[in-house]
């Protein structure tokens, strides 16, 4: 049985404000928290026991999710009173842990939905006797990201967390967010003070000659630490572009492209599409159309408004002939009839657009 730690104490800063109530690991796609869809594939490559590494609204988790009985593993909790980055975390729930000191644990970072092979990732991490194996993905722009060029037979040669000049930017493969460690190589880690695994710990294991594994796997893969890729995750969960969405029993798949969770009320002549999902207790009226969205529960769409591949929080509420794009909806706030709501605009919690008012991108 496999031990993983799962790291989920970030503040979610650039999820807000769908993150000033929910942590963003909490986030639904495809109508189930993003940790409850990480700790499933765990759990079919083997992993037998987690452990949530919490911070910024632990209670969230521990409401949720318990000692993880209705997953069918065992959760346990490991809180950091003040975050102590991904390094300290990991080390911090490393005292949870009950492995040896040659045992791998995977450790996940909190916000990703991929199509790896995580059993695989384990098995070549024991039998290559590395003290880290790292899963890595292509992308375009690798500037988000931590860089990690490797050589021919895949050690690790250096890591450039989110690089800053153009001199920098040596590849384009970045660390995917999922690690297997050899248990005596987190217990190196210092305790109970911040330590960054990306700017810290990696380099300094590179500085003291030990292997270090990078692989390569280009399967699908998506970091949801923006609304923008929170939305595309979960429409690409409903639509099958990724793979390992559970849908619930009771849900139905509406035309093979949206999601409607039990209790949500769909008028028959609403449109949804584009990997949609509308959660529970929501109301969408007539002539709505809802395009790539994700709609949090207990939600009100009025007759005609038309919401395109944003974002909206519980218990908002949007009234007749409102038009959304590409905008992200706070918990409980209200859009106006005919309101106009842009390409990045963030409505903050409770807020209230007047009838007829347009908003355009605020912040990012
Ligand atoms: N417990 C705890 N404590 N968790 C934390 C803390 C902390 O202090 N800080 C961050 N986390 C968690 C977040 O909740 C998230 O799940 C994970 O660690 C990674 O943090 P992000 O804030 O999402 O980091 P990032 O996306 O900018 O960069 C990381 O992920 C990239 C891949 O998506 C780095 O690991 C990059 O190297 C990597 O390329
Ligand atoms: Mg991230």
């Amino acid at each position: 049985m496999i031990e993983a730690i799962l790291l989920v104490g970030g503040q979610g800063t650039r999820l807000r404000p769908l993150t000033a109530t929910t942590p963003k690991p909490m986030l639904p796609v495809a109508g189930q928290p993003i940790t409850v869809h990480q700790i499933r594939r765990a759990r079919a490559a083997g992993v037998g026991r987690v452990v949530l590494g919490t911070s910024y609204r632990a209670d969230v988790f521990t409401r949720a999710l318990g000692d993880g009985a209705d997953l069918g593993i065992d959760v346990a909790y490991a809180h950091e009173t003040t975050p102590l980055g991904t390094g300290g975390a990991i080390r911090n729930a490393a005292e949870e842990l009950n492995c040896g000191p040659n045992d791998p644990v995977v450790v996940f970072n909190g916000d990703i939905i991929n199509g790896l092979d995580i059993a695989a990732l384990v098995d070549g991490h024991v039998s290559s006797g590395a003290a880290v194996t790292l899963h890595l993905t292509t992308v375009e722009d690798p500037r988000r990201y931590g860089l990690v060029p490797t050589d021919e037979t895949g050690r690790v040669l250096t890591f450039l967390e989110k690089p800053e000049t153009e001199a920098e930017i040596v590849t384009n493969q970045i660390n995917a967010g999922c690690y297997v460690f050899r248990r005596s190589v987190i217990d190196r880690i210092a305790l109970g003070r911040p330590v960054s695994v990306e700017r810290e710990t990696f380099p300094g294991l590179l500085r003291d000659g030990d292997l270090v594994r990078g692989v390569v796997d280009d399967s699908y893969w998506l970091d949801l630490g923006t609304p923008w890729d929170y939305v595309q995750g979960s429409v690409d969960l409903v639509t099958g572009r990724a793979p390992g969405a559970q849908i619930p029993s009771s849900a139905q798949i509406r035309g093979g492209q949206s999601l409607v969770l039990d209790g949500a009320n769909v008028s028959p002549e609403a449109t949804l599409s584009g990997g949609t999902t509308i959660d529970r207790g929501c109301v969408v009226a007539a002539d709505a159309i809802v395009d790539g969205c994700v709609v949090m529960t207990n939600v009100h769409i009025g007759q005609g408004a038309r919401l395109f591949r944003s974002a909206v929080g519980a218990g908002a509420k949007i009234e007749a002939g409102a038009v959304i794009t590409e905008a992200v909806v706070g918990d409980g706030a209200r859009i106006g009839r005919d309101a106009v709501i842009g390409a990045g605009a963030r409505i903050g919690v409770g807020a209230v657009v007047p009838d007829g008012i347009t908003v355009t991108a605020n912040s990012d």
